[in-house]
């Protein structure tokens, strides 16, 4: 049994169990207990904001508050009252302003993953707190040729990052296309995991659990529990999917469905890729397209082995795993039935964000990925570094030229993969683990597995400033795998 920490009742406002219980027996009885999820209830979509004459406003008050979750009224954190919160829709060239406030019992800040706008001033700065009862305005300006895709927004107030998202603060942006790509519906499906009590808390993650980077008890779409939905034969949906567990590896499945992926993160492949199963690190998200066939067909997240430290167990290796089932989890139900629909326009072919492999390199790095026994911060607990060292906000690790393209090769010495993530500018896959890539793959996550390595080409255009680069295993970012980074 966890002990409710002040740490907890501070992140949830008191709204929750630590105010309302009393008597020791209760007490065990809720922490051990679980709330049962509603399942089967009809897919719902995030309310969406989208911009017009070229602008997005939108206000995001992140807060405590009783929140819709798997069905149930639970004490978590949600942006304007949900989970996720509201997905924002903008094209190239737009501008966005999002005015954060700043409800919590805690400080935070806001970071818009994987879009390409400045890192500094109100824009998509990291270093920026705002803390509890502030408020702070934050402005992108689009590029023109910003690439189109899916996006997402949530906390970076370094040190808190994990306990905000699991709690509830993400939400999804999406860059339209410039062509449009015809589809019969589309859907967003923001697939986040997290755990809640008997009471409907949730509860803190364990040092341990930190250390291998927590997974939960309930993988959710858009906040319900396999959720379900339904289409006719033929149809062509469009499904922008994020991973946005803290910690989860999220192996895909639709099994009975055609599957396309036009792409990950902001990369595009030139046509469509035929898939039959997709592996989303944190962080990462995919542009699907689904052609639908009759029958009833169940998103699955399969096990996937992401390594582990000595001496400890595998990563959520507890029994209350979805996950660990031998088909996997079911997180939402397609039924297609009816009369098949007409055939939709082909997809148009999409130009994607070239190719660095017969560039000229300015630099080449090398980035260290490492975990090991740690000096001074009690026994048992890991280091988790990035070139041997933690985060400190003070110090810049890497300088870069602005206007350059740079190779940087990502060992990990660690026997778990890290999922690598760089603010602002998308990398490029050059070389996984000695095999060279032959086709250009952009990401901006890229998995590092155990004792491998990973080449990626950046061009560092468009912007200068400060920024940051991690491991979007957020529980190891908090502990200090992240390195800052200053373009000039
Ligand atoms: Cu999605 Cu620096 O994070
Ligand atoms: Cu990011
Ligand atoms: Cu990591």
């Amino acid at each position: 049994m966890q002990p409710i920490s002040r740490r907890q009742a501070v992140l949830l406002g008191g709204l929750g169990l630590a105010g309302t219980m009393a008597g020791s027996a209760g007490l065990i009885w809720t922490l051990t207990s679980r709330e049962t999820p509603v399942t089967g209830s009809e897919l719902a979509q995030p309310r969406e904001e989208r911009s017009a004459k070229g602008q997005l406003q939108v206000r995001l008050e992140a807060a405590p508050g009783q929140i819709l979750l798997a069905g149930r009224q639970t004490a978590a954190l949600g942006y304007n009252g949900g989970i996720p919160g509201p997905t924002l829709r903008v094209r190239p060239g737009d501008v966005l302003k999002i005015g954060l406030v700043n409800k919590l019992t805690q400080a935070t800040n806001l970071h818009v993953h994987g879009l390409h706008v400045s890192p500094e001033g109100n824009g998509d700065n990291i270093f920026i707190a705002v803390d509890p009862g502030g408020t702070f305005d934050y402005e992108y300006k689009l590029p023109e040729d910003h690439p189109p895709g899916v996006y997402w927004y949530h906390p970076h107030h370094h040190g808190m990052v994990a306990d905000q998202i699991f709690a509830g603060l993400f939400g999804a942006i999406i860059v339209e296309d410039p062509e449009p790509i015809e589809a019969s519906a589309e859907r967003v499906l923001v697939i986040s995991d997290t755990t809640l009590d008997g009471l409907g808390n949730i509860p803190e993650a364990p040092a341990m659990e930190r250390m291998m980077g927590r997974e939960g008890e309930l993988i959710l779409v858009n906040g319900q529990s396999n959720p379900q939905f339904s289409a006719r034969p033929g149809q062509r949906e469009r499904w922008r999917i994020i991973n946005t567990c803290v910690s989860r590896y999220l192996r895909l499945r639709l099994d009975g469905q055609q599957l396309q992926l036009l792409g990950m993160d902001s990369g595009r492949f030139p046509t469509p890729k035929t898939v039959d199963e997709l592996l989303l690190t944190p962080g990462n998200r995919a542009d699907l397209l689904v052609t639908t066939t009759t029958g009833e067909s169940v998103l699955r997240a399969l096990y996937q082995n992401r390594g582990s430290m000595p001496g400890m167990m595998g990563p959520g290796s507890g029994t209350r795993n979805p996950a660990h089932q031998p088909d996997g989890a079911a997180l939402a139900t397609l039924r297609v039935a009816g009369e098949p629909v007409a055939a939709l326009t082909a997809v148009p072919s999409q130009l994607g964000l070239g190719d660095l492999r017969s560039d000229t390199v300015a630099a080449s790095r090398q980035i260290l990925l490492a975990a090991g026994m740690g000096m001074g911060m009690g026994m048992g607990m890991m280091r988790f570094t990035i070139d041997g060292r933690e985060f400190n906000e003070a110090r810049t690790d890497t300088t870069v030229a602005a206007g350059t393209v740079e190779e940087w090769t990502l060992t990990n010495t660690s026997p778990m993969d890290h999922p690598f993530h760089l603010h602002v500018w998308p990398m490029q896959i050059i070389e996984q683990n000695g095999q060279g890539t032959n086709t250009a793959i952009w990401q901006d996550v890229v998995n590092v597995p155990a004792n491998g390595r990973v080449k990626v080409r950046v061009a560092f255009k468009d912007f200068r400033g400060r920024s940051a680069y991690h491991c979007h295993i957020l529980d190891h970012e908090d502990l200090g795998m992240m390195g800052a980074i200053e373009v000039r």
